[in-house]
């Protein structure tokens, strides 16, 4: 199932401008299949705008350069064919339809699925991951906490049945136990069989849970290599692990080890390992 030599997405020289700003230079990444990949780099280094170029969602982008889906071109598609093909993405800043209820939420990401079986076991899973989100299915998704329409977010990109989802910044803004769930269930969602190509600025905790990762800077990919040899490197290390993100690491790691001293773990991944 995991064969971390097949490439499922291909970037090649991949340039996207927004007006006369060019946003990404000669952008060039591989990501294999059943992995997770991080992308990293300060605000403003092209992150969003990389997942964007991904999902066609920048008119008339990328510029130049090629993308490569399972083999197949999608520089160029629209959106809605992109998805098809098995590509779901999670933007920035946890949108959902904050009229819809929950459960109405996780039906419209499933729009692109025929099979109703399919989409109930998908929905059975969904559940597994967020049980919150079994217990809210009536909720207006607007009512819930910034936390737990992030959930909600991704799982409804996961009723798609996606073989990829991009993830952009997925635990900014959330507070150190929910960072720490969120996580666990990324790594969960890529033991299952989907590869996760994720945007975050929490350089150690991603690094934990990802299997390869990139370092973009001004639009340019200055590193790439497995997450050990990010670790190990000293430019990833000076810029990205410095003293802010050891101390909201250190306070998520003892929020989370509170909860489960209080047996309260629902989604158990050993991080450290
Ligand atoms: N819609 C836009 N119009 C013009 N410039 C943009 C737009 N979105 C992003 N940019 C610029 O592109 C660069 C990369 O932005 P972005 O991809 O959002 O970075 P990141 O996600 O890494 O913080 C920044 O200089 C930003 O100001
Ligand atoms: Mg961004």
């Amino acid at each position: 199932m995991n064969n971390p030599a097949t490439p499922l997405l291909q970037l090649d020289s991949v340039e996207t401008y927004y007006g006369p700003l060019r946003a990404l230079s000669g952008v060039s990444l591989t990501v294999a299949e059943g992995t997770i990949t991080v992308i990293l780099g300060s605000n403003g280094a092209g992150k969003s705008t990389l997942l964007g170029t991904i999902m066609g969602v920048l008119d008339g982008q990328p510029h130049r350069g090629t993308i490569t889906f399972r083999g197949q071109r999608i520089d160029g598609m629209a959106t809605e064919k992109i998805v098809r093909a098995g590509i779901s993405y999670v933007p920035e800043g946890r949108r959902v339809f904050p009229e819809l209820t929950v459960s109405e939420n996780l039906k419209v990401g499933a729009y692109t699925v025929r099979d109703r079986q399919s989409t109930r076991r998908t929905l059975e899973r969904v559940h597994d991951y967020f049980p919150l989100l079994a217990d809210r299915q009536t909720q207006p998704a607007g009512t819930l906490s910034g936390g737990e329409q992030q959930m909600l977010a991704i799982g409804r990109a996961l009723m798609n049945e996606p073989e990829l989802l991009l993830l952009d910044e997925p635990s900014l803004g959330l507070a150190p136990l929910l960072v720490r769930q969120v996580f666990d269930i990324v790594s969960q969602i890529r033991d299952e069989g989907v590869t996760v190509l994720l945007v975050e600025q929490n350089a150690r905790m991603a690094l934990k849970v990802a299997d390869d990762g990139v370092v973009l800077e001004s639009g340019e990919l200055v590193v790439s290599g497995t997450a050990a040899e990010l670790v190990d490197n000293d430019e990833v290390e000076e810029l990205y692990m410095g003293a802010a993100t050891t101390a909201s690491e250190q306070e998520a790691a003892s929020t989370a080890s509170e909860r489960e001293a209080q047996g309260g773990a629902q989604h158990d991944v050993d991080l450290e390992s």
